[in-house]
């Protein structure tokens, strides 16, 4: 069966992005990175992927209206024959525009067990809140944020001591693992792209 194309989208470092493309190369997986993007023109992701040989898009929405900056990711991904989006640490909200366009085709990593911890500071609020257990999501992108159908999550345990950062490289950890997963199976299953199109 053809490999889908993937899109990845990063705005820094680019870990989770990384640990997809190193798994892409397995024998058998079922998605080729065909581009990586990212709001970001400095981003180190960027560097390392077009190190391996990945075709990339830089495009800083600053002075764009958003349609117009989307529209130039939009065309890109298109251009590159991108079939699913994978968000991997893109710090930007999609429109619902976007969205609307890729419906059922976007799926993101998000550090925590969601449905606890939607946005920003998942870490500094699971060890406010006294949670034992900490962990990873991987969803489909909706309108809302954080808040598409779960794909998949692994778990890991809060150590006493532990910062917010000693924290967050655990569940980094657990992320690389689960991402490349999840996306596997969701695209081996075919049954959510293939029912948009
Ligand atoms: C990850 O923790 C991811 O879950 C979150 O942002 C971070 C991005 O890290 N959305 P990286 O750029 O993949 O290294």
């Amino acid at each position: 069966m053809a490999k889908r194309r993937l899109g990845i989208l990063i705005s820094g470092r680019g870990s989770n992005m990384a640990a997809l493309v190193e798994a892409s190369r397995a024998p058998g997986c079922p998605y080729e990175v065909a581009l990586v993007a990212s709001d970001k023109p400095a981003a180190a992701g960027l560097e390392w992927a077009a190190g391996e040989g990945i075709a990339t898009f830089a495009q800083s929405p600053k002075g764009m209206p958003k349609p117009d900056y989307e529209a130039a990711i939009n065309a890109a991904l298109r251009a590159a024959g991108v079939e699913a989006i994978a968000l991997a640490g893109y710090m930007r909200l999609l429109s619902d525009d976007f969205v609307a366009r890729w419906r059922g085709r976007i799926v993101n990593i998000h550090p925590s067990l969601l449905p606890k911890y939607k946005g920003l500071d998942t870490h500094g609020r699971a060890l406010a809140a006294g949670d034992a257990v900490a962990g990873c999501s991987v969803h489909i992108v909706t309108e809302e944020l954080d808040a598409g159908e779960l794909l998949g999550q692994a778990q890991v345990p809060v150590l006493p001591g532990d910062t917010a950062a000693s924290l967050a490289e655990r569940v980094l950890e657990q992320e690389h693992r689960l991402y490349p997963q999840v996306l596997a199976a969701w695209l081996a299953s075919g049954n959510t792209i293939d029912r948009v199109s």
